[in-house]
């Protein structure tokens, strides 16, 4: 791990549940330590540092994932963590057990630290109340996704060289999306003006009390924009109630494509963010998704694995403090 004799500085926090928590050196710290990570381990022909050996990490997702499943596995990987898998569909919840009882087993199993996904919100707040490893949100309900927030904002860094006074503008269903939630309280504690822009339907009613502004018109939304940041309509959280009057209506008046970039001002350096999973021609059409140089959703995903490096490595340097 480079330079890590030299570092003192440590997170606030033990586990990472949501990024209203984290002050703006947390954010410093992980970015520093995921460039490091980047650079040093994950550009190197051997990717692979020892500086998680003797650490033992269960993944416990109880709702599907391909990236952020992945990220963290290959992040632990490539830190030498042990790691154990639990996917819901497969495990004895299926048999009556609750979520307490099948922590309590794992942890009896001498883990460290645990990452979970559930579509509860709240449920990794609650596990962290209940045992003592480390707990790392990978995504609860409508609620937090704090790893998404880092590595779009690490992306966001390394793509404009700051985030200050940048224009972000959210579109999409913010009303269902832990990515929008994430995002906004790390946007802003990084000192970004952010937009939010949906349906009045797909909007939390109040959201301009987390100093966002709010707009309900695409073309004057992103008009100044620095980045457009693209959010799936969640339809698995939407109670099979219906939004908006239809998918091509929605993609009329809320999808991202490529007149709408080619109306720009800023059309030759605006840049496409995007969560994952996408969906092509609902809430961005597939030339939008896949125009390079604008379109940074593999970067994104690329730096999944060194944001989450950092965080897990940061993370065991709090549990070496706390004993
Ligand atoms: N962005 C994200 O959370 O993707 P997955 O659901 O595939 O993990």
């Amino acid at each position: 791990m480079p330079q890590q004799q030299e570092r003192k500085k440590e997170l606030s926090v033990r586990h990472l549940l949501s990024t209203n928590e984290l002050t703006y050196s947390d954010f410093e710290l992980i970015f520093q330590v995921a460039k490091e990570f980047k650079e040093g381990v994950l550009k190197a022909q051997i990717k692979k540092t020892p500086a998680l050996q003797g650490y033992t990490i269960a993944n416990l997702f109880f709702e599907n994932s391909t990236r952020t499943r992945i990220s963290f596995e290959l992040a632990q990987k490539r830190l030498s963590a042990d790691t154990v898998n639990l996917s819901a569909s497969t495990s004895s919840i299926n048999k009556g057990e609750t979520i307490l009882d099948t922590v309590e087993n794992i942890r009896a199993m001498k883990v460290d630290m645990m990452v979970i996904r559930h579509s509860q919100a709240g449920v990794p707040y609650w596990l962290s109340q209940q045992v003592d490893a480390a707990i790392i949100n990978a995504g609860d309900g409508a609620h937090q996704h704090p790893t998404q927030a880092l590595l779009d904002a690490f992306t966001i860094h390394e793509e404009l060289g700051k985030i200050r006074d940048k224009k972000i503008t959210i579109v999409g269903d913010i009303l269902h999306s832990r990515v929008a939630m994430s995002n906004i309280y790390a946007f802003k504690k990084l000192g970004a003006k952010v937009c939010v822009c949906a349906p009045k339907t797909l909007l939390q009613h109040g959201i301009e009390s987390l100093g966002v502004d709010v707009s309900h018109h695409l073309p004057e939304a992103v008009h100044d924009a620095d980045i457009i940041y693209v959010l799936r309509v969640q339809v698995e959280r939407q109670n099979q109630r219906s939004y908006f009057p239809s998918v091509r209506e929605y993609h009329a008046n809320f999808g991202i494509n490529m007149e709408l970039l080619k109306s720009l001002p800023n059309r030759d350096t605006i840049k496409i963010m995007h969560p994952g999973p996408i969906n092509r021609g609902v809430e961005i059409s597939p030339d939008v998704a896949d125009a390079l140089p604008h379109s940074l959703i593999l970067d994104q995903v690329e730096n999944g694995v060194s944001i989450r490096m950092a965080v897990l490595y940061l993370l065991s340097r709090r549990l070496q403090t706390l004993g």
